[in-house]
């Protein structure tokens, strides 16, 4: 017996810090429901089967938050509310095409960093 796999990930930052840390996080009293807004969004779609929503811890843009990647293609959003969570699984998921207007700008979300440049960072 084969078991499919999904097509999408939706990795969703679940950060939340304490409200006297400096930095943002992407939860807060106005945004803990995203997560289950977007889960219960997948479910009366009827595309949990290929759709693996995943709560994560901070995915490095705190700032822009909160932010939720879709895989395959590291596709990065930010300022993510329920409006843009419905836009996301019907133009991304449903339509294969990505919200350009909802993803984080260029110069904030370059190429990736490679194995190589990562040591030389390091200075190994
Ligand atoms: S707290 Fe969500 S990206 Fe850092």
């Amino acid at each position: 017996m084969e078991f499919p796999q999904p097509a999408f990930y939706i990795f969703k930052c679940e950060q939340q810090n304490p409200p006297q840390m400096p930095k943002p996080s992407c939860v807060n009293g106005q945004t803990q429901q995203l997560f289950n807004y977007m889960a219960g969004k997948l479910m009366e779609k009827g595309i949990m089967q290929t759709v693996t929503p995943i709560r994560t811890s901070c995915l490095g843009r705190c700032q822009m938050g909160p932010v939720m990647m879709v895989e395959p293609g590291h596709h990065m959003y930010v300022g993510m509310n329920e409006e843009k969570i419905d836009r996301v699984i019907e133009e991304h998921i449903l339509g294969g095409k990505p919200v350009e207007e909802y993803l984080i700008p260029k110069e904030f979300w370059a190429e990736p960093i490679s194995p190589e440049k990562a040591k030389e960072l390091s200075g190994m």
